[in-house]
């Protein structure tokens, strides 16, 4: 079961009994890939709550997320767009596999967003520059940044042309379990992150807080 750092079995059954209940396609999205061997993947559902949350704070219309594995974070994300913009809301889901946009798109069809839902298929670092092309510049509203680590200063980048002023990007797994405050861990996905950290905490060009929410979730918002 994925849990949010620091919290026991009974704080984590607290929390999520205080938590508005999941849909039922959550539900199934989160009990189907609690089967698979890389189910801690997937966010928790207290770090959903909180991502939902954030999506009604910026009014998103316009969002993108990168990594969309089973499709759990982009189902919260999107429900809640669309219950604020209905068939207007747009979440561009940025995978690069074919088979896991398969499996998260029958949980997409269930939560009724597949129409709000547009998948982008490939590595992330082009699609988000193709997101660009398109046009999205300063049009994004809120980005769940997910994939692989040593990706995350790039996603930055782009993060910061695709969103507008006061749109927020959220990195996820920031604490990677604690790796990144043992300096004996040094490989690259722990030192991207310590990286990410640090460039963003240091950047004038937006506002920024380190939450230990989940595995770590930071969050920047553009100025
Ligand atoms: C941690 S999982 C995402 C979990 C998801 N947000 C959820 O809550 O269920 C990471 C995902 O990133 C994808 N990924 C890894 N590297 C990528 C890349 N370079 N471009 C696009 N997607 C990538 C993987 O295929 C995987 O589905």
């Amino acid at each position: 079961m994925s849990r949010s750092i620091g919290l026991d079995a009974t704080l984590t059954d607290y929390v999520r009994k205080v938590n508005p209940a999941e849909s039922p396609a959550l539900k199934r999205c989160r009990e189907e890939t609690e089967a698979r061997e890389d189910a801690n993947m997937q966010v928790s559902p207290e770090q959903a709550a909180f991502m939902k949350m954030i999506a009604r704070m910026v009014n998103a219309k316009t969002a993108v997320e990168v990594g969309v594995f089973t499709g759990y974070s982009a189902l919260a994300v999107a429900e809640t767009m669309k219950a604020l913009h209905g068939e207007k809301a747009r979440l561009y889901a940025c995978d690069v596999s074919h088979e896991l946009i398969g499996i998260a798109e029958d949980y997409w069809k269930e939560g009724d967003v597949a129409d709000v839902i547009r998948p982008v298929i490939g590595d992330a670092r082009e699609s988000l520059i193709g997101l660009i092309n398109d046009g999205l510049a300063e049009s994004v509203d809120m980005m769940f940044v997910d994939a692989d680590k040593t990706g995350y200063p790039e996603y930055y980048t782009a993060g910061l042309t695709l969103l507008r002023p006061g749109g927020v990007m959220l990195f996820d797994n920031v604490l990677w379990s604690g790796s990144v405050a043992d300096p004996s861990t040094t490989d690259p996905d722990t030192e991207a992150l310590r990286a990410i950290a640090q460039k963003v905490n240091q950047d004038d060009r937006v506002e920024n807080a380190f939450t230990a929410i989940g595995d770590g979730l930071l969050i920047a918002m553009k100025r």
